[in-house]
C-alpha cells in the first residue's frame, strides 16, 4: 500500500506531480485560456463583489492560506486576511456580509475551522470550503467550495494536500482575475501555460532527493534550524520549519528574511544551519544580502535556488536547484526540497515519520 515507498509521507511526496495534474484536470483548460470551477461560476458574484477575503485554517492549511493572500491580492486584487481559525474564532472578529470566508482544510475536519465557518455564517458572511476529504464536515458546513485531488494522505505531516490546496487556490485567483480585468491578456494565458507544466517542474524539483539526503546527513543532529523567504516564499519558509519540527523534533523557525535583524539574527553561529529560500525572481537581490550578513556570522547556508543561479552558489555551503518558473508559482517548487530535507533527517534520527509523537492526523477537538 505503500507502493514500494518505505513510507508513506515519500510516497505521498513523490505523488505531487500527478495530484497537481488531478486537481487542475477539467478546471485548467490552458489553451483555450478557461478557468472553471463549479463551485466558483455559480458563486462568480459573490467572490466579485467581495470586499474582502479571510481565510481560516489551521497548520499547514494556513501556510496555504498565507501563499493564497499574496496570490490573490497580486491577480486578483481582493485584499486578504489569514487567520488562525482558532483565534479567529475566539475574537469577536468583525464580519461583514460582503466578506467572503474561505476555509481550507485537508481532513475537513478541524474542530477550531470548523467552528470559524459556523462563526462566518451565523454574521452573514459567505463560506467557502477547499478540501480534500469528500463529504468531510467542512465541506458540508460551507456554502460551496472545490475539493483539492490530492487523494487520502495518510501521512500526519501534510505535503501533497499543501500544494494541492496551493493549485487551487492559485485557480480561483486567476479566475477572479480574469473576471475582474486585474491581470493583463498576455499575464493570465502566461501563468495557465506555466500552471500546466508545473507538475513537470515538480517531479524535476524531487530529483533533488539525492542531494537533500547528503545535507540531511550533515544536519541531522543539528538542535536548531532557521528557515528564511520573502515574498511569496515567506509562507514557504514556515511550512519548512513547521515539518522538519514536527516530524524529526528538532526545534525550527521560519521567518521572512528581512525580519532577521530584528531579532533572529542573534542566533546565528557557526553551529546553526540556515535554510534560505532564494529562487531568482522578486526579492533576489535582498535575499542574497540576507545570505551575506548570515555568512558573516558564519551561519551554514542551505539554499534553494533557480537552476542555473551563480551569485548564490557562491556565497551558501550548499545549494539546492529547482526550476524555473513565474516569481508566483515558486512555492509549489521550493516546497519540494524542503519536504525532502524533514523527511530524511527524521528517518536519519530514527523517528516515526509517518506518525510522528503527540500528533494526530485530524485535530478533532480543541
Ligand atoms: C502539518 C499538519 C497540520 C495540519 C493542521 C490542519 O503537517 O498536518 O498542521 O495542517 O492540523 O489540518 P487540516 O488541513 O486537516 O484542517
Amino acid at each position: 500500500e505503500k507502493g514500494g515507498y518505505e513510507h508513506f509521507m515519500l510516497k505521498e511526496i513523490y505523488e505531487q506531480p500527478s495530484v497537481i495534474k488531478d486537481t487542475y484536470r477539467g478546471r485548467l483548460l490552458a489553451n483555450k485560456g478557461i478557468i472553471q470551477m463549479a463551485g466558483i461560476e455559480d458563486n462568480l458574484e459573490k467572490f466579485l463583489n467581495a470586499e474582502r477575503i479571510i481565510i481560516v485554517a489551521c497548520g499547514t492549511s494556513w501556510h496555504a492560506g498565507l501563499v493564497a493572500e499574496y496570490i490573490f491580492e497580486e491577480f486578483a486584487r481582493i485584499p486578504v486576511e489569514v487567520e488562525y481559525a482558532s483565534e479567529f474564532r475566539y475574537r469577536n472578529p468583525i464580519i461583514n456580509p460582503k466578506d467572503v470566508v474561505i476555509a481550507i482544510s485537508q481532513s475537513g475536519e478541524t474542530a477550531d475551522t470548523l467552528a470559524a465557518i459556523k462563526l462566518a455564517k451565523e454574521r452573514g458572511a459567505f463560506v467557502f470550503g477547499v478540501c480534500n476529504v469528500v463529504g468531510s464536515s467542512i465541506s458540508r458546513e460551507t456554502h460551496a467550495g472545490a475539493y483539492t485531488h490530492a487523494g487520502p494522505e495518510i501521512g500526519v505531516a501534510s505535503t501533497k494536500a499543501f500544494t494541492t490546496q496551493i493549485t487551487i487556490l492559485t485557480l480561483i485567483s486567476l479566475r477572479l482575475a480574469k473576471a475582474k480585468g486585474t491581470l493583463s491578456n498576455s499575464d493570465f494565458h502566461r501563468y495557465l501555460q506555466e500552471l500546466e507544466v508545473i507538475p513537470e517542474k515538480v517531479a524535476e524539483a524531487l530529483a533533488t532527493n539525492d542531494i537533500a539526503k547528503t545535507i540531511a546527513s550533515i544536519y541531522k543532529d543539528a538542535p536548531n534550524c532557521l528557515y528564511l523567504g520573502r515574498g511569496y516564499n515567506f509562507p514557504v519558509a514556515l511550512e519548512g520549519a513547521l515539518k522538519l519540527k514536527e516530524i524529526s523534533y528538532i526545534h525550527a523557525e521560519g521567518y521572512p528574511a528581512a525580519e532577521m535583524k530584528h531579532g533572529p539574527i542573534a542566533l546565528i553561529d557557526e553551529k546553526m544551519p540556515v535554510i534560505v529560500i532564494a529562487p531568482k525572481q522578486g526579492h533576489y537581490d535582498k535575499v542574497v544580502s540576507n545570505i551575506q550578513e548570515i555568512k558573516s556570522r558564519s551561519g551554514k547556508i542551505i539554499a534553494v535556488v533557480t537552476k542555473g543561479d551563480t551569485q548564490v552558489r557562491e556565497l551558501a555551503d550548499h545549494v539546492i536547484e529547482i526550476p524555473d518558473t513565474a516569481e508566483a508559482l515558486t512555492p509549489l517548487l521550493t516546497t519540494i526540497p524542503l519536504q525532502l530535507l524533514s523527511y530524511h533527517i527524521a528517518v536519519m534520527r530514527g523517528c516515526n515519520v509517518d506518525q510522528p509523537r503527540n500528533l494526530a492526523k485530524s485535530v478533532t477537538v480543541e
